[in-house]
């Protein structure tokens, strides 16, 4: 019995909330490592959709535990709003779901300093979601931040809450010409969650590590994708944690001997949102045909997604620093009409091939894509369930990107639907 991880292996919405939630069936807990709402994770059941950004999709699944690890930022309005949401959908869970006690909170200032800072840098704005997760982040490393146990004790939030406002107000009256973040209120609003979330709050590594002695299977869940991590992804174009699974560790408060297994799921094409390099995006008017076809539009935010061909070059990298033992390669179906496919297997860069992601943002700018073409298959994959059963051409693309990428294909979803899916390799066997 193996715990595994669950990554995204390109910019994010790669497809991991439809993985996590069929692999959760397998497991006992469904551990959340980092990231915030600015995550969307879309699970499709029969003709029902649910849309996570906070909690782990596994929670449709009765009677798993679903844990929030301290490496995650939240913003409590947001993790109220999605259990009223997901309570309205009938989804039932409050034994179920678990908040860690030292997970840093968002608070309303660090929304907005997000959008005024990243509106501030003009051209250069990464385009982040605006759900204040890069300052979050920012006052966790200065110390600065305050934790869910902070809000469960009055005088201690009050006094946390005293000396950020001082500084925050500060910044946002003298610094960015916005009216101040009023004190008053923001303490009633959050003794307020307080007391509603306190049900969910414990000591998530001490639950965890316990569970893992009694031998409970556990799935740790990623959020975004190993390009847009802080350390290995496209700096400064990233968020602000450590989507790649080694985090699963320090997110949770395990050992990283307890991470068995990585699955790195990847789109059959590739997407991003904001700003920031990207070699094989297409051209617009291509563009706009497959956004339309794969429905890329992110959940989050609704931004329209940057779409292009497969970038073996990224996942490389992305199956290295994630360690990965197979990937889940999604959205297969959405390549069906195609007469033709790319793929890219390098960089030309000023005449010279790349074939591993450079680390110097202004030397990815220069690199232009080197493509493979492969032939489309042009049948319709979304109702196969095994493999053998796939188009030749289908089966030619996939086994290229394995071999490109040097990882297994062990599962391939051609659909939102649950059973839209092809195992070729349980990793959790
Ligand atoms: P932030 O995480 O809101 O600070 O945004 C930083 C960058 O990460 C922006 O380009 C976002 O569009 C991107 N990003 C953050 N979360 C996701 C996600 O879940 N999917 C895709 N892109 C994301």
């Amino acid at each position: 019995m193996s715990n595994l991880a669950v990554v995204g292996t390109q910019w994010g919405d790669e497809g991991k909330g439809k993985i996590v939630d069929l692999l959760s069936e397998e497991v006992d807990i469904i551990a959340r490592y980092q990231g915030g709402n600015n995550a969307g994770h879309t699970v499709r059941v029969g003709e029902e959709e649910f849309i996570f950004h906070l909690i782990p999709s596994g929670i449709l699944h009765p009677h798993k535990k679903c844990l929030i690890g301290n490496g995650v930022v939240i913003d409590l309005k947001s993790f109220l709003e999605e259990i009223d949401y997901l309570k309205s959908k009938g989804v039932e869970f409050d034994d179920n779901l678990l908040i860690a006690e030292n997970a840093h909170l968002t608070m309303p200032y660090h929304k907005i300093l997000d959008r005024i800072i990243d509106a501030s840098r003009g051209k250069g704005k990464l385009g982040t979601t605006g759900r204040g997760i890069g300052t979050t982040y920012t006052d966790k490393s200065a110390r600065v931040g305050i934790r869910v146990a902070d809000l469960l004790d009055e005088e201690t939030f009050r006094e946390k809450l005293e000396i950020n406002l001082e500084e925050k107000n500060y910044l946002l009256e003298k610094i960015y010409n916005h009216k101040k973040v009023n004190s008053e209120r923001i303490l009633e609003e959050y003794l307020s969650y307080g007391r509603q979330i306190e049900k969910y709050v414990c000591n998530v590594s001490l639950f965890l590590n316990r569970a893992l002695d009694e031998g409970k299977k556990i799935l740790f869940e990623g959020a975004q994708g190993a390009l847009l991590d802080i350390d290995f992804g496209t700096y400064p174009y990233v968020t602000s944690s450590n989507p790649i699974a080694g985090a699963a560790s320090t997110g949770l408060g395990i050992g990283p001997t307890k991470i068995d297994k990585v699955l790195g799921v990847t789109k059959a094409y590739t997407t991003r949102v904001g700003e920031g390099p990207f070699p094989t995006q297409f051209s617009s008017e291509f563009e706009e045909g497959m956004r339309m076809r794969g429905r890329e539009y992110g959940a989050t935010t609704g931004r329209p997604r940057r779409c292009g061909w497969f970038d073996a070059v990224i996942v490389r990298h992305a199956v290295r620093v994630n360690g990965l033992d197979g990937l889940a390669i999604t959205k297969l179906d959405v390549l069906d009409e195609l007469e033709k496919i790319k793929v890219c297997v390098g960089y030309n860069y000023g005449g010279k091939l790349l074939e591993e992601f450079p680390s110097l943002l202004k030397v990815v700018r220069k690199c232009q894509p080197v493509y493979e073409e492969m032939e489309g298959w042009k049948e319709d994959t979304s109702q196969v369930r095994d493999y053998v059963d796939l188009p030749r051409r289908a089966k030619e693309y996939l086994q290229r990107i394995a071999e490109l990428v040097k990882a297994d294909v062990s599962l391939i979803s051609v659909g939102p639907g649950r059973k839209q899916t092809i195992i070729l390799k349980d990793l959790m066997k």
